[in-house]
């Protein structure tokens, strides 16, 4: 792992920070991602189990995926990716997490300014009244639930493929982005719009991106700092130094 004495001078003097994170930070606690070597989408059909019309056809089969990706993250802890992100806000005036994630690890890590793009798989909705419901309320329903107010049925609160960001945490994490001064761009494949653009717009605004990855990417070209390893190596070590 190779982190230049200069992209540390820049953390130093940075006052605006930005991690836009996905899949892979969640890798070493033991959550697959989505691409690349053991990646679900290799194994899993991403139109039955993570579309709208998927979860029409067939509710319970999607609902029961989604229990099943429950008990695996509530299994799970934070990593030391996940650690650093949060004790990070001691030191900066300003630190924002905009997450691609809904396994709401950066929030038992104790980071404070999350913004989900994606959702969380700990909330559920009703379809048709749309209240919300937590996790707990359905720990052993196999089936997915109908709401108890109207009878409608009762979803996960995450975006699935062909739906629209939450519009409003998108553009509140443009112009976090638009106001950073260093953007990190952690375990993501950086492939999936709109998510992807909240980087470019922090580099279209002059911030620094430097990105952490086990591999290059499809952004890896447009980076100032490229740094190959795995997230919950690297940031300890870039913690390190900057504390030096
Ligand atoms: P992906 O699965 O597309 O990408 C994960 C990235 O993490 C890859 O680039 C890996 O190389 C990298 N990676 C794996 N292990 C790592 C580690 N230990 N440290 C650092 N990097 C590591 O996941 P996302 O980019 O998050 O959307 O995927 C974006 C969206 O596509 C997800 O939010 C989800 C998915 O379909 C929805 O469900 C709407
Ligand atoms: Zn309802």
């Amino acid at each position: 792992m190779d982190i230049s004495q200069k992209l540390i001078a820049k953390l130093k003097s940075a006052k605006s920070i930005l991690f836009f994170t996905g899949a892979g930070i969640s890798a070493e606690s033991g959550i697959d991602t989505f691409r690349g070597k053991g990646g679900l989408w290799n194994k899993m059909s991403a139109q039955e189990l993570a579309s709208f019309d998927g979860f029409m056809k067939n509710p319970n089969l999607v609902w029961e995926w989604y229990q099943y990706r429950r008990k695996i993250v509530r299994e799970t802890e934070p990593n030391a990716g996940h650690k650093v992100i949060a004790q990070l806000e001691k030191h900066f005036n300003k630190v924002t997490v905009v997450t691609q994630n809904v396994d709401n690890l950066h929030k038992r890590a104790g980071s404070s300014n999350i913004l989900e793009l994606h959702g969380n798989i700990e909330r559920n909705f009703c379809m048709d009244c749309k209240t919300f419901y937590g996790v707990e309320n359905f720990l052993d329903s196999e089936k997915a639930p109908r709401c108890k107010k109207c009878g409608g049925i009762i979803r996960p609160d995450v975006v699935w493929f062909g739906e629209t960001l939450p519009q409003e945490i998108f553009a509140e994490a443009e112009r976090k982005a638009t106001e950073s001064d260093i953007c990190f761009i952690v375990g993501t494949s950086a492939v999936v719009y709109p998510a992807a653009y909240i980087p470019i717009s922090a580099k279209e605004a002059g911030a620094t991106l430097v990105e952490i990855n086990i591999e290059a990417t499809e952004i890896t070209n447009q980076v100032d700092y490229s740094i190959i390893g795995k997230a919950g190596e690297v940031l300890p070590k870039l913690f390190e130094l900057f504390l030096e």
